[in-house]
Order: structure tokens, then C-alpha cells, then sequence
């Protein structure tokens, strides 16, 4: 029996399949290296000591989907595949809502076929969209701001509607908040193509030397120092979870919803002065605009994670900030080769 990971060569997937390893588990990885280095598996091999079974398909694909599911005794499938960059999203509306929606629901028919009960789906705070108050409970209301985000939402309806449809089906929804950092092996870390969307990355690049300073957007927010709030959890407590989602759903049919965050709200001026801290560098960082989209704070009530799937993160923002420069530090150019 083994779990499927689709995406497992991204970020979080990959940091998943180390666990999922470390722990025992037989794992299986669908990716089509679209977004991440067909190095990844090495390095995920040199720090488990097993090479995972690969499969470089698109979850779009009925046909090669197909192959990996009579190939492999799949009880459970970690669903990370898809397209992730905000910005492109809103200039390439179509390109997210085909990818993104048609591989959840390519997905869920290969499964029906072969038995396979149990998803855990790779959802995101995003989905709250702009929260009328934090700390955020699953049971907040629901709003996106871009087709990403619609992207993340719409999969969990589609995979709700389909628990509802077979009382056989298993939905774990984990909604992450900002996950940063890198395994302590310094072996895999956040690789971004281009220039980084998100907060760490640009920061480690800017330690690094790739670029000169950090563009803080905006600091005129409603929050304690005016730049944005959000809750930075721990790349490898991320992981940790989807083990315990993917126990809860051997265990639970239906649909549960859970957020995987600290509860803990750190502005970007915060992340500035931790990540000095912890590794004694200096970070030159301008006030600039606000990015459009952006809202004031936002960070979990990660409560309901406790009580259902029995996992609370455990590392702080020190060794956040500091395994994120170990990784960059040994990686300038993270893998060095995409496709
Ligand atoms: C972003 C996405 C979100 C996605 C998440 C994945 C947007 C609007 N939202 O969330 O949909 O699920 O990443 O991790 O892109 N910041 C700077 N300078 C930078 C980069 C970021 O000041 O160069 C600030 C932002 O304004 C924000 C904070 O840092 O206040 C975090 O930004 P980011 O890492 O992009 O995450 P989110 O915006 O929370």
C-alpha cells in the first residue's frame, strides 16, 4: 500500500514525501516537473536513504493517471499539483481553472476506479480571503480575490460534493497558512522560478546577495508596526500534518476542514528582525506600495487541528529563519535546473 503524492517534488511535497519516508511509509510521486527539479529526488533519497517511485506525468492526463494507479496499491492520495503564483493567475484566468480544477477532478474519477478512499487536498488561508476577524476558525466565511484562490476553493467543493456523493469517500481540506523554512538537512528548500513572490525567499535571496534590498509593501496596514500580519509556520510542521490528516482519514469518511497554522501573527518587519537575529545578517529593506490584494492580517485558530488530527507546529520563527538561510545559503540558485 502506498500514498500518492501528486506535486511531490514541490516545496511542500517534497518535505511531505521525507516524512511519509522517515516514517515508514511507502510513497509514490506524480509530478510533471513543471514547477520544480527532477533533482529534488535525489536529495530527498540522500536524506531518507530510499528513492521514492516516480512518475513524471501530468494529473491531467486520464491515460498516465490511470498507469500510476494500476501500477501502484494507492490507499491514499496527498493532492499538492497545481499551479500556485497569484499574480499569474489573474493574467492567465483559464490556463489555473483547467489546470487546477480538471486535475482534482481527474483525480477523483482514477480513484473511484481503483477504491482509493482517502484525499488529503493541498488548500490554503487564501480561501478566507480578506478574514472579518482573526484568529480564523475553518468556519469563517469564505471569499477569493483571485483565480488562484478560486482554484483552491472550487477543489473543495468539488471534493465535498463528491464525500457527499459516496459515503465511502475521505476528504481531509488543509488549509495552510504561510509555510517557510526548509528540512534541517539544508538538502530541499522553497525554489522559486524568477523573481519571489513570497516573503522568505526574497529575504534569503537578498542575504545571499542575488538581490539588493527587500521591497516591504506598504506600512500603512491596521496592524501593530503598519506592514501586513501573517501567520509563518514551519515547512516540516506543515509536513507533519498531512501525516496525521492522512491517519485521521483511514479512520473518518466525510469532510473535515482544517487550517495548519501557528495562531501566531508576525508582521513583515517581525520576519525582518527574526531572520537577522538568527543568523546575524543584515537585511536592507524600502517601504514601497502597498501590493494590490494584500490585506491586513491574517493567522489561524489552529484549535480545531489539535482536537481533530492531533498536531500542533512546534517550531518557532527562529528555526524558521534559520534552516530557511541554511537551505539558500548551501543552494544560491536552489536546484539549479528546472525543466
Ligand atoms: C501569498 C498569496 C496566497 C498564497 C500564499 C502562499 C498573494 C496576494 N497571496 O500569501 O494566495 O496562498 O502566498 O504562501 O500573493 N511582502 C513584502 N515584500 C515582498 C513579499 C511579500 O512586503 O517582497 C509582504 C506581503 O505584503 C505580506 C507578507 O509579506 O504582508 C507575506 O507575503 P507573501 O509571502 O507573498 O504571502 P501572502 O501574501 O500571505
Amino acid at each position: 500500500m502506498a500514498v500518492l503524492l501528486t506535486g511531490g517534488a514541490g516545496y511542500i511535497g517534497s518535505h511531505t514525501a521525507v516524512e511519509l519516508i522517515s516514517d515508514g511509509r511507502s510513497i509514490v510521486i506524480a509530478d510533471n516537473f513543471s514547477n520544480s527539479s527532477p533533482g529534488v529526488i535525489d536529495r530527498i533519497e540522500k536524506i531518507t536513504g530510499r528513492r521514492p517511485k516516480v512518475y513524471d506525468i501530468d494529473v491531467c492526463s486520464p491515460e498516465a493517471l490511470e498507469k500510476v494507479f494500476s501500477e501502484n496499491e494507492i490507499d491514499s492520495v496527498v493532492h499538492f499539483a497545481g499551479f500556485k503564483a497569484v499574480g499569474e493567475s489573474v493574467a492567465k484566468p483559464l490556463m489555473y481553472y483547467e489546470n487546477n480544477l480538471y486535475a482534482t477532478i481527474n483525480l477523483l474519477k482514477t480513484m473511484k476506479r481503483h477504491g482509493t478512499r482517502r484525499i488529503v487536498f493541498s488548500s490554503s488561508a487564501t480561501v478566507y480571503g480578506n478574514p472579518k476577524t482573526v484568529p480564523i476558525r475553518e468556519d469563517a466565511d469564505r471569499y477569493c480575490t483571485n483565480p488562484y484562490g478560486w482554484t483552491k476553493y472550487m477543489s473543495e467543493q468539488i471534493l465535498t460534493d463528491a464525500a457527499n456523493a459516496d459515503p465511502e469517500l475521505s476528504v481531509v481540506l488543509l488549509r495552510y497558512f504561510n509555510p517557510i523554512g526548509a528540512h534541517k538537512s539544508g538538502l530541499i528548500g522553497d525554489d522559486p522560478s524568477g523573481i519571489p513572490n513570497n516573503l522568505l525567499p526574497y529575504i534569503t535571496q537578498v542575504a545571499v546577495g542575488r538581490r539588493e534590498f527587500l521591497g516591504v509593501f506598504g506600512n500603512d496596514y491596521n496592524t501593530h508596526d503598519g506592514t501586513g500580519v501573517r501567520d509563518y509556520i514551519h515547512v516540516v510542521d506543515l509536513a507533519k500534518g498531512h501525516l496525521k490528516a492522512i491517519d485521521y482519514a483511514m479512520n473518518n469518511s466525510g469532510v473535515l476542514a482544517v487550517n495548519l497554522g501557528t495562531g501566531i501573527g508576525y508582521s513583515v518587519l517581525d520576519i525582518v528582525k527574526a531572520f537577522e537575529s538568527a543568523t546575524g545578517l543584515h537585511i536592507p529593506y524600502r517601504i514601497q506600495q502597498r501590493r494590490s490584494g494584500d490585506i491586513d492580517a491574517c493567522f489561524a485558530d489552529p484549535a480545531a487541528a489539535l482536537e481533530k488530527l492531533g498536531w500542533k507546529a512546534s517550531l518557532g520563527i527562529e528555526e524558521m529563519c534559520a534552516s530557511a538561510w541554511n537551505w539558500q545559503k548551501n543552494n544560491p540558485y536552489g536546484y539549479g535546473e528546472k525543466k
